[in-house]
């Protein structure tokens, strides 16, 4: 796992829209894994205006979501779709047929979900997943005691989730309380993993996640078993890493061709 330590949240999500740029600019026609939540707005909104300032081209890449809120429909406002309409979708030339997302009103929930994971497989797998996590050591919506082989399926929100999703929904009772999300497994299975933390409440769930014990306590933990992860944060949420100096260092050192 690379841990990358910015001063401050501006550069780390400048780093990580960065990340991005190279990889859809190597290789145009990428499968893309999107995260949705507060901590990606901002790599959004440098990915429009590097689209916009002629940089990058959307047309041939792919994308799958991590997750939706079952029982919402694509066009709620509070759905994960339409947040992504809002920051992305609507602001590039990506090609609809291309933009893959559960499906929260699915009839048959599990065959949906199967149907997930094999479009993913049909598409050659995912390149590059971008990732946040939740305070309890959530990613996608693997709730503390997940299995870290699950594949595409329902979850249940932990109720700290509910309250920390419920901004845009007015109040946790509107929360919807499941979710389809991909499973542990199967954002193991992407070639590259990139997970962006940013803020002072991550801080805890950061250290526990990159050295503490791998456990389904914590989801995100599975990652340090990711042939090719890196983790970029800021220094807020780096505050409890015990190996920040370590990290810190490594990244100076970095071999010219290595960096981005
Ligand atoms: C969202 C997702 C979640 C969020 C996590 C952090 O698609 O998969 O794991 O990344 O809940 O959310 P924020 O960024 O709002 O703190």
């Amino acid at each position: 796992m690379e841990i990358i330590i910015k001063p401050n949240a501006a550069e780390a999500q400048q780093e990580v829209a960065r990340i991005l740029r190279r990889q859809i600019q190597r290789q145009p026609d990428s499968v893309l894994g999107l995260a949705t939540g507060s901590t990606p707005i901002p790599v959004y909104a440098a990915l429009v205006k590097m689209h916009q300032q002629g940089e990058l081209d959307f047309s041939r890449v792919i994308t799958f979501n991590l997750d939706e809120y079952v029982g919402l429909a694509a066009d709620h406002p509070c759905s994960y779709r339409g947040f992504m309409q809002q920051h992305l979708f609507g602001k590039v030339n990506l090609t609809p047929k291309n933009i893959h997302f559960p499906d929260g009103l699915a009839k048959d929930v599990p065959a949906h979900c199967a149907e997930y994971e094999a479009a993913i497989g049909g598409a050659g797998g995912i390149d590059l997943q971008l990732l946040g996590i939740g305070r309890d050591g959530h990613i996608g919506f693997n709730e503390p005691s997940s299995s870290l082989a699950s594949r595409t399926r329902i979850k249940t929100l932990t109720p700290q989730t509910v309250k920390d999703n419920a901004k845009c929904f007015g109040s946790p009772d509107q929360v919807p309380r499941h979710v389809i999300t991909m499973g542990v497994g199967t954002i193991m299975d992407s070639r590259h993993c990139l997970l962006l933390a940013t803020g002072e409440a991550k801080a805890d769930v950061i250290a526990r996640m990159a050295e503490g014990a791998i456990t389904a306590d914590v989801p995100a933990s599975a990652l340090q078993m990711h042939p090719s992860c890196t983790v970029v944060v800021d220094e807020a949420a780096a505050a409890k890493l015990k190996r920040h100096e370590y990290y810190r260092w490594v990244y100076e050192n970095k071999p010219p061709w290595q960096r981005v």
